[in-house]
């Protein structure tokens, strides 16, 4: 058995996935660490997740007390060298091969040998991220889905090395921070989006041939089928960088004709219309405000 999972850091804190990952965390009793190389994203994720709680206290999901408790448990941080104290690090930095294996090899020095190592990649080989990091054994996927604060489901992936006893402690730690753990094999995409990219693009061809408006597609989509969010909303969400980055991971593997990124797609990236991050994608939108608050 590991060490029992009290403090989680986060790494990549700044960023869409890291800044609700830590409100998971923080909200189910852990101290959290949030942790980025950039302060303004910390300061932005602490600031949002204020909103987010309170506006949480607003809808009566958790007490003014629950939501203070909460808060009083994050920290912030750009060094490294605090989370030597972490008995989870949870990473949800760039998508890149080479920067995660780097900063899981620059923690190993770091942090103590029960310290489990996770990644939230969407299509990075678990394998591969613990390759180098000097404790194979203790490196898993922890796949959130986004947006974090508000969805369940999290992707739990072993590599090939991971302990039977790192697979137990990061499902029980789902368990206690209040998620739904599903076990998958290390493949990219996982379950989730390896179903749902080649649908996504499915969409995104059907207003690029002129089908319907992206409000109309979305409307069919959650009316006909019960979808609580639409293809082309979720793509936005998602982001169209990031959307064109899943095309690329799955493509070369599956040569899915499906699983190609569109040319609309690679034309909206190219013209910076990214989704909510930068305020246009299949929609406009204007509150700088996390999703849900
Ligand atoms: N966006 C999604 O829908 C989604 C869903 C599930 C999983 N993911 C995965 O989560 C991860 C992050 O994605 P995102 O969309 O939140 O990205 P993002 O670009 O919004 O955030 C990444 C953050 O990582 C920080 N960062 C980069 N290198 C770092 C390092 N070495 N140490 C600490 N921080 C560093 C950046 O400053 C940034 O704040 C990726 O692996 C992605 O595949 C994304």
């Amino acid at each position: 058995m590991s060490k029992p999972i009290a403090t989680v850091a986060v790494c990549g804190a700044g960023g869409t996935m890291g800044a609700g990952i830590a409100i998971v965390a923080a909200r189910a009793g852990f101290r959290t660490i949030c942790h980025d190389v950039a302060i303004e994203g910390l300061d932005r994720t602490l600031k949002q997740t204020e909103g987010f709680l309170t506006k949480s206290v607003e809808r009566g999901k958790m007490t003014g007390a629950d939501k203070d408790a909460a808060m009083s448990r994050l920290s912030r941080t750009t060094a490294l060298d605090d989370l030597g104290v972490a008995d989870l690090v949870i990473e949800a930095v760039f998508e890149e091969l080479s920067v995660k294996r780097a900063l899981f090899k620059k923690l190993n020095a770091i942090c103590p040998d029960s310290t489990i190592f996770a990644s939230n990649t969407s299509t990075l080989s678990i394998t591969e991220i613990a390759g180098g990091s000097g404790r194979d054994d203790r490196v898993i996927g922890l796949h959130f889905c986004l947006p974090a604060q508000m969805m369940k489901l999290i992707e739990v992936s072993p590599g090939i090395k991971t302990s039977a006893a790192t697979l137990e402690a990061a499902w029980l730690w789902c368990e206690k921070a209040g998620q739904l753990p599903v076990k998958t094999q290390d493949k990219p995409g996982f379950i989730l989006n390896a179903l749902l990219v080649p649908f996504n693009n499915d969409c995104i061809r059907a207003v690029e041939a002129g089908v319907a408006s992206p409000e109309d597609i979305d409307k069919a989509i959650k009316t006909g089928l019960g979808y609580k969010m639409g293809p082309l909303e979720l793509v936005d969400l998602v982001g169209l960088d990031t959307q064109v980055r899943l095309c690329e991971a799955f493509y070369p593997i599956t040569l899915d004709p499906r699983a190609a990124a569109p040319p609309l797609l690679r034309r909206m990236v190219a013209a910076g219309l990214l989704g909510r991050k930068t305020g246009r994608g299949f929609f406009t939108y204007n509150s700088g405000k996390m999703f849900g608050a």
